[in-house]
């Protein structure tokens, strides 16, 4: 593995000393204010953690609170669960008429969906699913717009014990195909379409193209959204709403095993197959509830909006599991942030009065470019605490969204965490925490993180690992046990590898300075640097492809592809567009390389080993670094004079 590329901003993060403390007015309400909870919970972690799931309901209690056999850890062993049961029955009859879901669609209808009705229409839709022969233990893929059906899929999964697969709706039929393949789904629930931008994304034609043939699926529901024209196969094919119809709107929620899989998502890691995420039902339950609860400061009258799509982690645990488990009142919006015009999301604020608004870095940032104008022709007053997750923010876009967004007077929570921790894992407690611009802060309560150099010292400089279990940690890779051990557990043979370069400040706040492997974020997406290598070579006329990210001031990488051709084939800007649509093709739009700069050679190393630190040196402009070990110097020279943006 390459040493981390430190981002050019490094100097100036460290430098950052403006500290802002809280509010004494957030203060006094806040969930979370006294500073003893982080040396309690260090003291016995354990008794932290139950005390959390001691305000959840269990069918049954569990037996041993932690069973650990490195890299297999079980929470919560014995105890009996249901997470759709904690989102839902549980609030129930008190927040029956609480709104559980304001939806607003991106053409602007809307829909709210009380507690009640929420309860009921994951019944009814449990009950489909039964009908149509979903067990516990089942997997279930869902590929659909972000519409109320969602949650309410996940939700009825989760209710009878089986576990879904979400995948983004801007993955492409392959990729869908693989994910499908990969988890053994016998049904996907997918809509005829979705809106994005004015648009119709085909997502009902894009799941026939992904199952025709040899395929797992016997069944397809499809919710109505668009209305666009449809193929519905007899036998295979069902209306969701002719589903649900008649079906009894109570469904028993089944208890199941704390260690029951809840989900499988597939996310990139460093080879060009995705990995299929195991989480698992009770510690996940457990950390989503803990982590919303202090982070977001989720009181009774709160209205919360997470702008991310369900089909990536954040969705997961904080769009539905994490509020919801805390009976709050959840915004979800269906389309683009420029949809008709760049104040969309401001205007949404407006509207459902937004108090806790949580987004990412990329978001912010393409915001300040658009310009203040946007956000100052609404009335954002409703806003008291703002979020920010997916990437390291720069203190610039954290001082605007601070400014700008948040009055000067919203504490801005920055989250660190990944699709394998679940949930939250370093980020302030907003009543206690005193902030600093583009830090997450400190590890949550009861998480076991720190800074460690190459050999496993503790160092202010290095790579960020967590040492100790913690309840929404992955339980594996789907099917790979193997490669799971292997990713996490084999840099430092006790401790979980983040892949993430950080720094520790004196006062001990941790400053997460990006991925040091070839995991790309692309405005917020998580990709693969191989998996597009690999649907590059997969074109008939490259014969070799090397990716990497570049910094962008923006999107924090772009997708930059080095590409050599087989012999006699001419490397045209019309094949560089053709390859562009290749990966389109494959992977999705939201992995399309920006640049794709034809070479005849790339940089290797004697032993074979492409450089990527030199290719990513050349595309960011950088004096480049050691070459000695270069098998061929020249080439770099060559590179470095071809080298242009497209
Ligand atoms: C990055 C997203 C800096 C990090 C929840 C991590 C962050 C990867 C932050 C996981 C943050 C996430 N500051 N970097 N607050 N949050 N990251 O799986 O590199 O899509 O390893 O999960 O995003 O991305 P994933």
């Amino acid at each position: 593995m390459e040493k981390p590329t430190p981002p050019k901003t490094i100097e100036d993060l460290l430098r950052e000393e403006r500290l802002f403390q809280p509010s004494e007015e957030f203060q006094n309400k806040a969930n979370s204010a006294n500073p003893a909870v982080y040396e309690e919970a260090a003291k016995d972690r354990f008794k932290f953690w139950e005390e959390w799931a001691g305000q959840l309901h269990w069918f049954r209690k569990w037996d041993k609170t932690l069973e650990w056999e490195l890299p297999d850890a079980r929470w919560f062993v014995g105890g009996k669960t249901n997470i759709a049961y904690n989102c839902l029955d549980r609030h129930l009859p008190k927040r029956a008429q609480k709104p559980a879901i304001l939806w607003e669609g991106e053409p602007g209808d809307q829909k709210t969906l009380t507690y009640e009705q929420l309860f009921q229409e994951v019944g009814r839709f449990s009950n489909a699913l039964k009908k149509l022969g979903v067990c516990t233990g089942d997997r279930v893929t869902l590929y659909m717009p972000m519409v109320p059906e969602l949650a309410i899929a996940m939700l009825a999964c989760a209710r009878i014990g089986a576990a879904h697969s979400v995948v983004f709706g801007g993955f492409s039929p392959e990729a869908l195909r693989g994910r499908i393949d990969d988890s053994q789904s016998k049904i996907v629930i997918t809509a005829d379409g979705g809106w994005r931008r004015g648009a119709a994304i085909p997502l009902k034609q894009n799941v026939d193209e992904a199952i025709s043939g040899d395929s797992p699926v016997k069944s397809v529901v499809v919710v109505r959204r668009t209305g666009q024209a449809v193929l519905m196969k007899p036998g295979r094919d069902f209306w969701w709403h002719e589903q649900v119809a008649g079906q009894s709107p109570r469904c028993e929620a089944e208890p199941v095993d704390s260690e029951q899989m809840l989900y499988l998502l597939y996310t990139s890691g460093t080879t060009g197959k995705p990995k299929g995420i195991v989480h698992t039902t009770g510690g996940y339950m457990v950390g989503c509830y803990a982590t919303a609860r202090w982070i977001f400061d989720l009181k009774e009258d709160d209205i919360y909006w997470c702008t991310a799509d369900i089909g990536w982690v954040t969705g997961h645990s904080y769009v539905v599991y994490g509020p919801l488990l805390n009976g709050a009142t959840i915004v979800m919006y269906e389309g683009a942030p420029n949809h008709p015009e760049n104040d969309r999301f401001w205007a949404i604020i407006e509207k459902y009065k937004v108090t806790v608004f949580y987004t990412a870095p990329t978001a912010i940032r393409t915001f300040m470019k658009w310009g203040e104008s946007f956000p100052q022709k609404h009335n954002l007053s409703s806003l008291r605490l703002l979020g920010s997750v997916g990437e390291p923010i720069n203190p610039e876009a954290w001082i605007w969204y601070r400014q700008i967004i948040g009055a000067g007077k919203c504490p801005i929570v920055d989250t660190w965490w990944q699709t394998e921790t679940g949930h939250i894992m370093i980020a302030p407690l907003p009543g206690i925490t005193a902030l600093k611009p583009g830090s997450a802060t400190k590890p949550f309560p009861g998480i076991d993180a720190d800074v460690v150099d190459e050999q496993g010292n503790p160092a202010n400089s290095g790579y960020l690992v967590i040492k100790s279990p913690w309840p929404g940690m992955l339980r594996g890779i789907y099917g790979d046990p193997e490669r799971y051990r292997s990713v996490y557990w084999s840099k430092y043979p006790q401790w979980y590898f983040t892949g993430d370069g950080c720094k520790k400040d004196a006062d001990g706040y941790f400053w997460v300075l990006g991925r040091v492997d070839d995991v790309l974020k692309v405005s917020g997406h998580r990709l693969s640097t191989m998996e597009i290598e690999s649907a590059l070579v997969d074109y008939t006329d490259v014969a070799e492809a090397a990716v990497i990210g570049r910094q962008d001031p923006i999107k924090e990488n772009a997708v930059v592809a080095f590409v050599t051709v087989k012999n006699g084939v001419s490397a045209t800007p019309e094949l560089g567009k053709i390859l562009k649509d290749h990966v389109v093709k494959k992977i999705g739009s939201l992995a399309r390389p920006d640049t794709i700069l034809f070479t005849s050679e790339l940089p290797k190393t004697r032993s074979g080993k492409i450089m990527r630190r030199l290719l990513r040196d050349i595309a960011e402009g950088r004096v480049l670094g050691d070459a000695t070990t270069l098998a061929d110097p020249a080439v770099v020279e060559s590179l470095k004079k071809n080298y242009s943006e497209d």
